[in-house]
């Protein structure tokens, strides 16, 4: 996700900045850029690439700039599209995070009004507002342009002619940093750790304006106070935004996913072309690892709701019995965009004719490049090796897609966005309850091996599960269709073997629950993943880590964040390396 910050003080503002973006990094970006106001003039310096690589930048002494790491949304990771965006005078320059929903309309407006644009970003429309609406009074300019802004915004500018930085933030972080003689606005507090440890949260809707003489905030044009804060972090853990892994910081990140992918993708329906599909007789999903499990669901989920028949392969074995494919749509799912083996077998489907869809995080990737469609699952960047966030932005691009290829009536689309919309916030009821997935993940500590079953979309599940507890936690994990385990796996029950149940409220709930009971008797511990309100499973079970209620097709995304929970817990109490387990690469780029 893209890393702003905004410096006003007595130290050079180029060096303060660099330095702020450097201890950004770690979010991810793909280009970054600086703009210092040296009074008369606005010096810039923007690229694409690692800051890493450049040394400290002479943009002039000045004491005042803004800085910007980009994580490309509304346009390709260039030079251009890089921020600061600046207005047609190149007076006013601004650095922006989120997402303006309605650019394009104020784009054409003010096009027709004579500003010319330099970018394809949403951001540079603020720039041009901002310089409509100035009037002597940068934060007067600034209120009246957000005004006409839909979307979400952590925004920071400055314009030349006067020392004083604005900032306003809308459902996007920012930090107001307190020093002494000097100010920060970041929009991730260890940018200004290493200055400061005095900061204010802004709120939505407020605007702050900085100057030499200090700072205010208002809120709809009323002054307010924000508590000032006393950081508790040293800058280690702040990359973290004080999580102790990104692994555990990324599952909390997932209510605000799955609020940016409604935010981009539902209104009072689904905007979703899939006229790519038009005349397809068959979908092939191909996906590794957790990308894998997305595509299972899927299948699940699309045969039942678009009668469309669907196959899913391991992209590493695709390409060695594939068939003629002029009327398959293949999806190819991939976080990173960079996994050698779905980009091989995504290259082989189209060689043999089908048309290619990409599910990917990661805009420029190379699976974008083979693709004849791509969907953007928008999570931001995720640094903990394990996929979690991004895998949960998978299924919702799953469901969206499921859901437009089956053309519901209008009130069944109703009822499935009016489902979709209480998401978030039940993941993040999932989240407030994490301490009794803890105590469950301290039982699971102490074994050595585990069985993770599930039934219907209950078995994709279970087997993403097992994956997120095998490869941070190195307890041995299996996932089996819960009809699956009196054809073999039963030998292994017993009680050094328990058993994690994906219990799911449909059509094979009575089934899992006399399976259940099959297991118990053999000796197992039983931890049920479970609806709360489903008193009848604990009768079952020994543990149950419930969730909220939610439609029976939507469990997999409950369940899952659940099981991450879940995987965390057991490996943290272990002591393992959760964000970087042995062996294992964030993008795999050998086949
Ligand atoms: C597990 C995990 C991996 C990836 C797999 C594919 O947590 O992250 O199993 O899912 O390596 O990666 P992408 O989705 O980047 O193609």
């Amino acid at each position: 996700m893209c890393g702003i910050i905004g410096y006003l003080g007595y130290r050079r503002a180029d060096e303060v900045i660099t330095r702020g973006l450097k201890r950004m990094e770690y979010r991810g970006y793909d280009s970054w850029g600086i703009a210092v106001n040296n009074g008369g003039v606005l010096n810039v310096h923007k690229c694409t690439g690692s800051i890493g690589d450049t040394g400290m930048l002479d943009l002039g002494d000045s004491t005042i700039g803004i800085g910007h790491t980009r994580w490309a949304t509304h346009g390709k990771p260039s030079d251009t599209n890089a921020h600061p965006h600046l207005d047609c005078k190149r007076e006013i320059a601004v650095v922006h995070n989120g997402i303006i929903e309605n650019f394009l309309l104020l784009r054409e407006e003010l096009s027709e009004e004579g500003h010319i644009f330099a970018s394809e970003t949403d951001t540079e429309v603020i720039a041009h507002l901002i310089e409509k609406n100035f009037d002597g009074n940068l934060e007067n300019a600034l209120l009246r342009s957000l005004k006409e802004l839909k979307g979400s915004y952590a925004v920071v500018a400055t314009g030349i002619g006067e020392r004083k930085l604005v900032g306003a933030r809308y459902k996007s972080p920012l930090v107001l940093g307190i020093g002494d003689g000097e100010y920060f606005l970041a929009s991730d507090v260890t940018a200004v750790l290493e200055y400061t440890s005095r900061v204010a949260y802004l709120e939505d809707g407020d605007l702050v304006t900085i100057t030499d003489s200090g700072y205010e905030i208002t809120n709809n044009g009323v002054s307010v106070e924000r508590e000032i804060e006393l950081l508790p972090w040293d800058l280690d853990a702040a990359e973290k935004g004080g999580y102790e892994h990104f692994m555990l910081k990324e599952i909390h990140e997932i209510p605000r996913v799955v609020e940016d992918m409604l935010l981009e993708y539902v209104s009072d329906t689904i905007h979703l072309d899939v006229s790519f599909a038009a005349g397809i007789s068959e979908i092939i999903f191909l996906a590794c690892g957790t990308s894998y499990h997305a595509a299972l669901i899927g299948k699940y989920l699309i045969e039942e709701e678009a009668n469309i028949p669907v196959r899913v392969e391991y992209a590493s074995e695709f390409n060695y019995h594939r068939t003629p494919m002029e009327r398959t749509l293949v999806i190819g799912i991939t976080q990173s965009g960079e996994t050698a083996d779905t980009l091989e077998a995504l290259r082989g489907a189209r060689s043999f004719g089908a048309r290619v869809l990409v599910i990917t995080n990661v805009l420029g990737s190379s699976a974008t490049r083979i693709a004849d469609e791509v969907i953007f699952t928008r999570a931001g960047p995720e640094i903990g090796v394990a996929a979690t966030k991004t895998f949960i932005a998978q299924l919702i691009v799953i469901y969206l897609l499921a859901s437009r290829l089956s053309m519901p009536a209008p009130d069944e689309m109703e009822k499935f966005i009016t489902e979709f919309r209480m998401l978030p916030e039940k993941v993040q009821r999932i989240l407030d309850d994490s301490e009794k997935i803890q105590r469950v993940g301290n039982i699971l500590a102490g074994y050595d091996n585990m069985i993770y079953i599930g039934r219907g979309t209950g078995f994709p599940t279970a087997l993403e599960g097992a994956l997120k507890m095998k490869e941070i936690s190195y307890i041995h994990a299996e996932g089996y269709p819960a009809g699956e385990l009196k054809h073999g796996p039963f030998a292994l029950l017993g009680a050094k073997t328990p058993v994690v149940a994906c219990v799911v409220k449909d059509k094979t709930y009575d089934i899992m629950l006399n399976n259940l009971k099959e297991v118990k008797a053999r000796g197992s511990l039983v931890v049920a993943i479970a609806e709360e309100d489903d008193p009848e499973v604990e009768k079952y079970v020994d543990l149950v880590v419930t969730t909220p209620t939610v439609e029976s097709v939507f469990t997999p995304l409950t369940y899952s964040v659940a099981m991450q929970l879940l995987a965390y817990y057991t490996a943290a109490r272990i002591g393992c390396a959760i964000d970087k387990p042995r062996n294992l690469a964030k993008s795999v780029t050998v086949e």
